[in-house]
């Protein structure tokens, strides 16, 4: 965002604006505060958000009932709701900077995440966002953006290495036209490349796709020929993209429907509600980030499903989904970052930020807006932090990533999933999920040599792997003047048949 906008809406929000800086000003102690303000925004609606907001009440709570956490002092949280809208995601910021917030957890969407971060570079206030997934959101253009979830960049890998697993040489990539779906295809082209494989069409949807235009999206991608889809939108409308789908009769045998992770993630939340009309899905594989099993998430899950079992409230389920557990973690991550910032003789204090002065803030009130002192001295103890949390091993490796990303590859079958295998950033696929010790890999007849993932079910119900492309139906060199068009066509089949065998 440019700096005019940004004034521009400072201007809009605050002119009349009458308060200053509330709390503890310029004023300091080297003694440890009753109370560190944080803040957290992100849409509460959403199949996300939700389970987010009660992870993060959660974890607040547990960060407080314990004084070992901060040697006595509390963490008071606000959430604010920005109902998907980019517009309030930042006004919410702004508002939370006026009230000396040391750290922010969120934002939930990747666009967000690339307006705010500007703000927050500024005013030096750490953003914790467990899940702004975009690729591009890298600590060097925004430092203080700390992604506490996983990067597409490895979903994406992970993407491209099943394509090249099961030898198809082109894909069709549906996804949202924004920062968070541009961005991730982006990332596979690149890493289908890498594999002499490619990208050979590209099917963008509007963030907020209607039924007509879901359609004929689809129906464009039915005149394709390759048949390998890979599937990268949100949680609000993904079901609808299958759906329709299925009335088009894209879910028979042939396809390949590769969903990410919002598919997983709405299984997790809400077990029934893709199997409502299971023809939809049959046979679709889809991405889940992986976090081991331990004790500390076994209880939590025992705790949150005790928590949740009455709250099926308004048709909605509150089933713990990845992103829950990386919210929850989220804010563990600050309280020892802070606890190790307040070790190191650091306080709380805030200031005018000059930059905003030299605009004029008195006309604006951008007074009211203070830059964190020790903001910087803050984004370097959570970077540092090296715990453990609900998905295992909180630390980052030198590029701003959690270390060891993986990811488990899921088959829907019937009326319930399965576990096909693993995908990790160091040693690609297994069959056991990758902190156990593996074993031995057996030669197969499959032409990779070795079996690494069990075997799945494809649409169609059958398990013999789709060969992933047709004659499009519109083909130019099919309309050529041929005047038996189906028995050239059948020619050239087995021709092509012939040489490919
Ligand atoms: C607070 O920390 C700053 C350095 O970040 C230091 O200059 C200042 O003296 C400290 N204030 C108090 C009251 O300790
Ligand atoms: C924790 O608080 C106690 C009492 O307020 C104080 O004596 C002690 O030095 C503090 N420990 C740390 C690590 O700050
Ligand atoms: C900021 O502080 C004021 C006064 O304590 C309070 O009314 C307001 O709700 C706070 N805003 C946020 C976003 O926390
Ligand atoms: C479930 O909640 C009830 C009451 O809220 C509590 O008594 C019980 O110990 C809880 N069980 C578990 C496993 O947390
Ligand atoms: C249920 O729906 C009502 C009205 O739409 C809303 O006010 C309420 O907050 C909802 N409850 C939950 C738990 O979502
Ligand atoms: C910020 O500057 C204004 C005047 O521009 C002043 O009134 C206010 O006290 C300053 N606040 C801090 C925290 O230094
Ligand atoms: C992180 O913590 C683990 C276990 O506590 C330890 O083995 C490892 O050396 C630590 N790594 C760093 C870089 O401090
Ligand atoms: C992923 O693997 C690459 C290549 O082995 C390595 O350079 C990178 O640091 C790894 N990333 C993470 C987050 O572990
Ligand atoms: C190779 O793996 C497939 C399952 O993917 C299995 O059906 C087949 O029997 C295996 N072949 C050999 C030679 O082990």
């Amino acid at each position: 965002m440019n700096k005019a906008l940004l004034l521009m809406l400072f201007m809009v929000f605050y002119n009349g604006a009458s308060s200053n800086g509330i709390g503890v000003g310029a004023t300091a102690t080297t003694a440890r505060p009753e109370v560190v303000n944080i803040g957290a925004i992100f849409t509460f609606d959403s199949v996300i958000g939700k389970i987010a907001k009660l992870a993060i009440a959660l974890a607040v709570e547990d960060v407080n009932s314990d004084p070992e956490n901060l040697n006595g002092t509390k963490l008071t949280l606000k959430m604010q709701n920005t109902k998907s809208s980019d517009f309030l995601g930042i006004i919410e910021a702004l508002q939370f900077l006026e009230n000396d917030t040391v750290a922010i957890i969120g934002p939930q969407f990747s666009a967000t995440a690339h307006v705010i971060s500007h703000i927050a570079d500024e005013l030096k206030v750490p953003l914790l966002s467990f899940a702004a997934t975009d690729p591009t959101l890298s600590p060097t253009q925004f430092p203080f953006l700390v992604r506490t979830t996983r990067s597409d960049l490895f979903q994406m890998t992970a993407v491209a290495d099943l394509v090249f697993y099961y030898e198809w040489r082109d894909v069709i990539a549906i996804y949202v036209n924004d920062d968070f779906g541009r961005n991730a295809i982006a990332a596979l082209g690149d890493k289908l490349a890498e594999k002499r494989r490619k990208i050979s069409y590209k099917v963008p949807l509007n963030p907020k796709a209607t039924k007509d235009e879901i359609t004929n999206a689809l129906i464009s991608v039915s005149s394709m020929e390759s048949r390998i889809l890979i599937l990268h939108i949100y949680t609000s409308w993904g079901l609808q993209v299958l759906t329709e789908a299925r009335n088009l009769m894209m879910m028979a045998s042939g396809y390949v429907w590769i969903a990410t992770d919002w598919f997983s993630t709405i299984i997790d939340t809400d077990p029934s509600l893709p199997f409502i009309s299971t023809d939809d899905i049959q046979g679709v594989l889809t991405l889940k980030m992986y976090t081991p099993e331990s004790e500390h998430k076994k209880k939590f899950k025992l705790r949150w499903s005790n928590l949740t079992s009455s709250r099926r409230v308004n048709g909605s389920s509150f089933g713990l989904n990845t992103y829950g557990l990386y919210a929850y973690d989220s804010v563990r991550h600050l309280a020892v970052a802070l606890d190790s910032f307040f070790a190191r003789g650091e306080n709380i204090s805030f200031s005018n930020d000059s930059n905003l002065n030299e605009l004029g803030g008195r006309k604006l009130n951008l007074d009211a807006l203070n830059m964190f002192n020790g903001g910087s001295q803050l984004l370097q103890s959570i970077l540092e932090v090296n715990t453990t949390g609900l998905t295992r091993s909180i630390k980052f490796n030198p590029d701003g990533n959690l270390i060891n990303p993986a990811f488990e590859v899921i088959n829907v079958i019937g009326t319930g999933t399965r576990t096909i295998g693993y995908w990790s950033n160091s040693s690609g696929f297994s069959l056991d999920p990758p902190e156990k010790p593996q074993r031995k890999l057996q030669s197969n007849g499959s032409s990779t040599g070795i079996q690494r993932l069990y075997s799945v079910i494809w649409p169609g119900q059958t398990t013999q792997k789709p060969r992933g492309w047709v004659f499009p139906d519109n083909g130019r060199k099919l309309r050529l003047g041929v005047p038996n068009r189906v028995s050239y066509r059948e020619f050239v089949r087995h021709r092509i048949h012939w040489l490919l065998h």
